[in-house]
């Protein structure tokens, strides 16, 4: 009770002298109302720092201009042959990436430029197009201010769609050949219904495979594929390929090595390494197809999981298994 009754007395004594406060801060401010000399001296030099135009970084430098050449080819007109066209970019007014360049072009100069871009963070892998000669891809290659022009072709030997766009159904229907996801056989009825365990030494087994964004970059860069496309696989694909054997989680490798046992898939590969060298991701496709040759040739086998997930019983739970299921 007392102590109600003096919070009560403390809170609007409290109240009272704040109200107080306020009053006499704002009778101060009127009175202040009258600007003193050096109110005025601050108020001119921020009205002079308002006045006053920062010269621009164009202004100063001027325009940067740079030359850039791109592969130009419309299916809609036949009768003319694929010519580069060439434009000429201020970098001043444009990103800093190749992929920058060709939107400004697209949106500036001619807007039938076709060119494929989504992420354009090197996530997607859907720029890649040959830049001076080499495969990579146009959103994570910065442009070099050059007296020598830009070159800017699609992925070489690829079949062209439009411009810079290559026809890819042959690179992703063999990728669809190799069946890249987890195969268990006798347990498609509990895939996704519960973890399967992998130990931090059989997960670090992906590093350098899993980062693959399937750009094609590397297989386009790829003589053998250029040659025997329709049979090869390509590094790209043989990178996914041995990526799905050596996982410790998957339990077909048999079958899958069983796939690649002939004489085109993955022995036209002549470790040249041009796909190592041209990968914009830094992996090693090359590497990855010669330890696949190593398990088709029987010189290593792929080792047990450190961890073996046991078959569910779904007897011991069925009504859990049942409810996922609807
Ligand atoms: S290995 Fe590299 S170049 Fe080849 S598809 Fe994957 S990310 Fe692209
Ligand atoms: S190492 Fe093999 S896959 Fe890579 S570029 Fe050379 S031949 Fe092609
Ligand atoms: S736009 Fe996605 S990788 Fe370049």
């Amino acid at each position: 009770m007392y102590a109600t009754v003096s919070r009560s007395v403390f809170t609007s004594r409290f109240w009272s002298r704040g109200l107080a406060r306020i009053r006499e801060s704002k009778l101060s401010t009127l009175a202040k109302k009258t600007p003193t000399e050096v109110d005025t001296a601050v108020a001119a030099e921020i009205a002079g720092i308002a006045a006053c135009k920062t010269p621009s970084k164009e202004a100063e430098v001027g325009p940067r201009l740079q030359i850039v050449r791109v592969y130009r080819w419309n299916p809609e007109t036949p009768k003319v042959k694929p010519y580069m066209q060439q434009f000429s970019v201020d970098l001043n007014k444009c990103g800093t990436m190749v992929l920058d360049v060709l939107t400004f072009i697209k949106a500036q100069h001619d807007p039938t430029l076709s060119f494929r871009k989504s992420c354009r963070e090197g996530i997607c892998g859907c720029c890649g197009m040959n830049i001076n000669g080499v495969n990579t891809l146009a959103c994570i290659t910065k442009v070099k201010e050059s007296l020598q022009p830009l070159v800017i072709y699609p992925l070489p030997h690829a079949y062209v769609i439009r411009d810079l766009i290559p026809d890819m159904e042959q690179f992703l229907g063999q990728f669809h050949k190799i069946d890249p996801y987890l195969k268990r056989p006798g347990e498609d009825d509990f895939l996704g219904m519960r973890q399967i365990l992998q130990s931090p030494r059989d997960r670090s087994k992906l590093d350098g495979l899993y980062e693959c964004i399937m750009c094609a970059c590397c297989t386009f860069s790829c003589p053998p594929y250029w040659w025997l496309g329709d049979k090869y696989l390509g590094p790209a694909v043989l990178l996914q390929a041995y990526r799905w054997v050596i996982d410790s989680r998957d339990m077909a490798h048999e079958e899958r090595l069983a796939k690649l046992r002939d004489f085109y898939s993955v022995y036209r590969c002549h470790t040249i390494f041009n796909c190592t060298k041209t990968c914009p991701k830094g992996l090693n496709p090359g590497k990855a197809i010669a330890q696949l040759k190593r398990l088709l040739a029987g010189l290593t086998k792929k080792e047990k999981p450190d961890i073996e997930t046991a078959l569910p019983n779904p007897c011991q739970s069925e009504q859990q298994y049942l409810s996922r299921k609807e």
